[in-house]
């Protein structure tokens, strides 16, 4: 009733946030939550991938959040590289293939060199794509893609369009895009969430798909209706 799509978007994109929140309710360092947070990212990973998610995109650190306390920034990194490091064996075995989207050129050698590795060995996975945005920024994104600044190309190198988003998915309470996907979201499904990043369960995710398909996208048509 009053749905055009399928039941499970085919490509959900996420902002996960309230990881900071999240430690400071419990008196605990900001950096914590990001640790809390990363083992729910393999959960959600995996639950997308068995509930037939083609695409997720997941939004890790924009180039925004290099204004963060350094110490912050510094842990922030030191986690995806252990992550993508511990992480790539699982990824192959699931068929997830997995691209870092953003800016590379800022991140630490030790980080691309493993991020170039798992891309090359998750390269064939076909159960699902994966893209982490790190250093990433949607306006940059679109300005490198602009005929003009492909002759300066490099500085945006590895910030590409991607296809539309069916589900945006925020969770943490806030209400905005934060620089993430502004293009690919142009008829994307949003769904703010107040759960805070460390929180989700496959129950919030499957929660999530479900709101989606009680969604009907119009796509600026007249909506469909039962004939009487
Ligand atoms: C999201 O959580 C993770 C990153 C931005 C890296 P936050 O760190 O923004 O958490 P809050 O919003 O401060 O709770
Ligand atoms: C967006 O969250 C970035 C990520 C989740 C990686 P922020 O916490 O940085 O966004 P603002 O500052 O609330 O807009
Ligand atoms: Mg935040």
């Amino acid at each position: 009733m009053g749905r055009s799509t399928s039941l499970i978007p085919e490509h959900v994109a996420v902002i996960m946030d309230g990881n900071g929140r999240w430690a400071e309710q419990k008196g605990r360092p900001r950096w914590m939550g990001h640790v809390a947070g990363a083992r729910v990212v393999k959960d959600v990973v995996a639950h997308c991938a068995r509930a037939g998610v083609e695409q997720l995109s997941l939004y890790a650190f924009s180039s925004d959040n290099w204004s963060r306390p350094p110490e912050e920034v510094a842990a922030l990194l030191e986690l995806f590289e252990n992550q993508f490091r511990e992480q790539a064996d699982t990824l192959v075995a699931q068929g997830i293939r997995l691209s870092v989207i953003g800016r590379r050129t800022r991140l630490p050698l030790t980080l691309r060199r493993v991020i170039a590795d798992v891309e090359a060995r998750s390269g064939a996975g076909r159960a699902m794509h994966l893209r982490v945005a790190l250093d990433y920024s949607s306006r940059a994104a679109i300005q490198g893609a602009l005929p003009v600044h492909h002759a300066v190309a490099g500085l945006t190198k590895g910030t590409t369009i991607l296809p539309p988003v069916d589900l945006l998915v925020r969770t943490g309470g806030e209400r905005r895009l934060s620089d993430f996907l502004l293009w690919e979201c142009a008829y994307a499904e949003l769904l703010f969430l107040d759960v805070l990043w460390p929180d989700v369960t496959s129950t919030v995710l499957d929660g999530a798909f479900e709101e989606f398909a009680q969604r009907e996208r119009r796509y600026g048509r007249v909506a469909a209706r039962v004939s009487a």
